[in-house]
C-alpha cells in the first residue's frame, strides 16, 4: 500500500559566536564549579546569543545551512513550523518572521510551544501536514534564545542552558508503508499539565505582564525524564515493529548525560551510537535535537537508511518520541 512519508531533505544549524565555559561562568561571578556541573551534567561550555543575535536570526541561519544541504531554494517551501519558547517577540510568532528572511511569500508559518520538546512537537506537526497533502516541503525549526530567560543568581539552573537553532526541510514521497520507507515512521506526543511547579517561567504576557525566569526542581524533573522517555521510546519501537537492535542513531533532547546514557542503555545502545552534544552546547531547549541531527548528519555519521530515533521532555511536562528513516 502506498503511503505518503516525510523525508529528510536537508538539515542545517547555527550557534551564536560567543562560547563560555563553566570557567567563564565561575569569573563571571557563578557560584558554581567545573567539576560540579561536569560531574552532574556533562555539560563543558554554552553558546550564548550576544547582540543582534536573536532566535529569528538563528532559525533564519540554520534554516539557509537546511536548504542548502537540501539543494532547494527557498521557494520550495510552502511551510513552516518553528518550536521555540523564547520567540523575538509576543507575536508575530517568530516563523512568520524566518518566512520573510528567507523571502517566502506563500504557504504558511506558525510557532508550536513545547518547550524541551518542542522540536518533536513541530516534527509531528509537519509530518501530519505534509501525509495529508497539505504541505509539500516544510521548514522544522527548533530555535532559542533561552539564556534570555535565566536569573544569573539562581546557580541551579543558569549554568544549564545554551542558546542555538536547527532545522529540517521535510519533502512529501510516495512509500511503501513498511519500516524500510525514507522518512518519518512514527510520531508519539504526550503531555501532563499536573506537573507545571516542576518546570516553569515565572513570568508571561497575561500573568505579570514580563518575560519571567525559568524555575525548575531539577531531581523532579530529572526522575519522571528518565520514566517517561523509557515508555515513549517503547512506544515508538512497538508501533514500527522494530526491535532496539535495528536502531542506528538515538539522537536525544540534550538536557543532562547521565538522563542521555541512561536512555542508551535501556535500548542496548553502545555509546558510539548516541549523539551526544550536551557537552559542547549545554540544554538548548527545542534546539537540542536538530543541533544534533545537523552536527551527526553533517559529519557522515547519520546516512540515508539509517534508522534514526529522536526523543525529549520537557516543560509542562511535555513528551514524545519519533522514528526516522534517514
Ligand atoms: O530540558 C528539560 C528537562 N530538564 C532536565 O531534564 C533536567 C533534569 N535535572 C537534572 O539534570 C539535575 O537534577 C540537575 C543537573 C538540574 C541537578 O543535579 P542533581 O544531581 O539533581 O543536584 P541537586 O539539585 O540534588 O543539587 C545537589 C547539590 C545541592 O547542594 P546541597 O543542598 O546538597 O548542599 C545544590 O545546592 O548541588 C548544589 N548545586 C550546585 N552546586 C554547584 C546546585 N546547582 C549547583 C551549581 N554549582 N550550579
Amino acid at each position: 500500500m502506498t503511503v505518503r512519508r516525510s523525508v529528510v531533505v536537508g538539515v542545517g544549524a547555527a550557534l551564536p559566536r560567543d562560547r563560555v565555559t563553566n570557567e567563564d561562568l565561575v569569573r563571571r561571578g557563578v557560584d558554581t564549579s567545573d567539576e560540579w556541573i561536569r560531574q552532574r551534567t556533562g555539560i563543558g561550555a554554552r553558546h550564548l546569543a550576544g547582540p543582534g543575535e536573536t532566535t529569528v536570526s538563528l532559525a533564519t541561519e540554520a534554516s539557509r545551512a537546511a536548504l542548502a544541504a537540501a539543494g532547494l531554494a527557498a521557494d520550495a517551501v510552502d511551510m513552516i513550523v518553528l518550536a521555540t519558547t523564547t520567540p523575538d517577540e509576543t507575536f508575530p510568532a517568530s516563523a512568520t518572521q524566518v518566512q520573510a528572511a528567507l523571502g517566502i511569500h506563500h504557504g504558511f508559518a506558525f510557532d508550536v510551544q513545547a518547550v524541551c520538546s518542542g522540536f518533536v512537537y513541530a516534527l509531528a506537526t509537519a509530518d501530519n501536514f505534509l501525509r495529508l497533502g497539505q504541505a509539500r516541503t516544510a521548514l522544522v525549526i527548533g530555535a532559542e534564545t533561552f539564556s534570555r530567560l535565566l536569573d544569573w543568581n539562581d546557580r541551579t539552573t543558569c549554568v544549564l542552558f545554551g542558546d542555538g537553532a536547527g532545522a529540517v526541510v521535510l519533502t512529501a514521497r510516495d512509500g511503501a508503508g513498511t519500516a524500510a520507507d525514507r522518512g518519518v515512521l512514527t510520531t508519539h506526543l504526550h503531555s501532563d499539565g499536573r506537573h507545571r511547579d516542576a518546570l516553569y517561567v515565572d513570568g508571561g504576557p497575561s500573568s505579570t505582564g514580563t518575560v519571567g525566569h525559568v524555575r525548575m526542581k531539577g531531581q523532579e524533573v530529572f526522575r519522571h525524564a528518565v520514566n517517561r522517555l523509557s515508555e515513549v521510546v517503547d512506544e515508538a519501537l512497538k508501533a514500527a515493529h522494530v526491535a532496539p537492535e535495528a536502531l542506528d542513531w538515538l539522537v536525544p533532547h540534550q538536557a543532562n548525560r547521565r538522563i542521555i546514557e541512561a536512555m542508551g542503555r535501556k535500548l542496548g545502545l553502545p555509546p558510539e551510537k548516541v549523539v551526544m552534544t550536551v557537552e559542547r552546547h549545554a540544554n538548548t531547549s527545542a534546539a537540542s535535537i536538530p543541533l544534533a541531527l545537523a552536527e551527526a548528519a553533517g559529519d557522515g555519521r547519520i546516512r540515508p537508511g539509517h534508522l534514526v530515533l529522536i526523543e525529549a521532555m520537557g516543560g509542562g511536562f511535555t513528551w514524545g518520541s519519533s522514528l526516522i528513516r534517514w
